[in-house]
């Protein structure tokens, strides 16, 4: 099943972040500066109270919520984060830096409607600190992938896919900052494309229509 895109009717975005919130904050400036059309973000939700991507929302005048896991067994965590996001009347789920496993539960509440952006060209590197990983492997060319959710970690169908080159002098820093440069191009243009439906799914294959 994939996201409604019926005529007329703005689809509402979900934001989940854990941190700093920079591809939030670029989706967001996408919307206003109308790169990104059709879409509204109709809340920023965070399992960290301390998130700055939080603190970015409220200066926004977005709506946003903190729903800490700390604490909390992951089932009622996600049960919480779904019924939030039903409240809000959220259509398409993204995740900006959402440093959380989804439960099966999670995933099936929103069938073929949740985005994820990943720092490396999935299926290599998936999991965490995957530009250091990438760098030490001495790949010549990394980047970041927006892909659907699925139950696996980092492995649904791949909307989009950016690379950037490693030169020798890179460092963990400068290669994930040429990443989020990229990632921040690419989740716009990857939400853009869903929300058009103008796309199908083959086997594992997303292919335009
Ligand atoms: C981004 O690099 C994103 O790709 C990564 O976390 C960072 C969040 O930055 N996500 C993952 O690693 C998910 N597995 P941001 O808070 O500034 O958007």
């Amino acid at each position: 099943m994939s996201l409604d895109v019926s005529q007329g009717k703005l689809v509402r975005l979900g934001i989940l972040l854990s941190g700093r919130g920079s591809n939030f904050v670029a989706i967001a400036a996408a919307i206003e500066e109308r790169g990104l059309s059709g879409v509204e973000i109709a809340v920023v939700l965070s399992n960290r109270e301390d998130a700055g991507g939080l603190e970015a929302a409220r200066v926004m005048g977005l709506p946003w919520r903190a729903i800490p896991s700390k604490g909390m067994k992951r089932a009622e965590h996600d049960a919480a984060m779904i019924a939030a996001l039903g409240e809000f009347d959220v259509d398409l789920v993204c995740l900006a830096g959402y440093m959380r496993v989804l439960t099966p539960e999670f995933v099936g509440a929103f069938p073929g409607a949740i985005l994820n952006i990943h720092p490396s060209l999935l299926p290599a590197f998936a999991g965490l600190e995957v530009q250091r990983a990438a760098l030490e492997y001495g790949v010549k060319v990394a980047g970041c992938t927006v892909h659907f959710v699925d139950e696996a970690v980092d492995h649904g169908v791949i909307v989009l896919q950016r690379t950037v080159d490693v030169a020798d002098e890179d460092t963990v820093e400068t290669l994930s900052a040429k990443i989020l440069v990229e990632e921040h191009r690419a989740y716009p243009e990857a939400i853009a494309r869903v929300v058009s439906g103008q796309y199908r799914v083959v086997g594992r294959r997303y292919v335009k229509v």
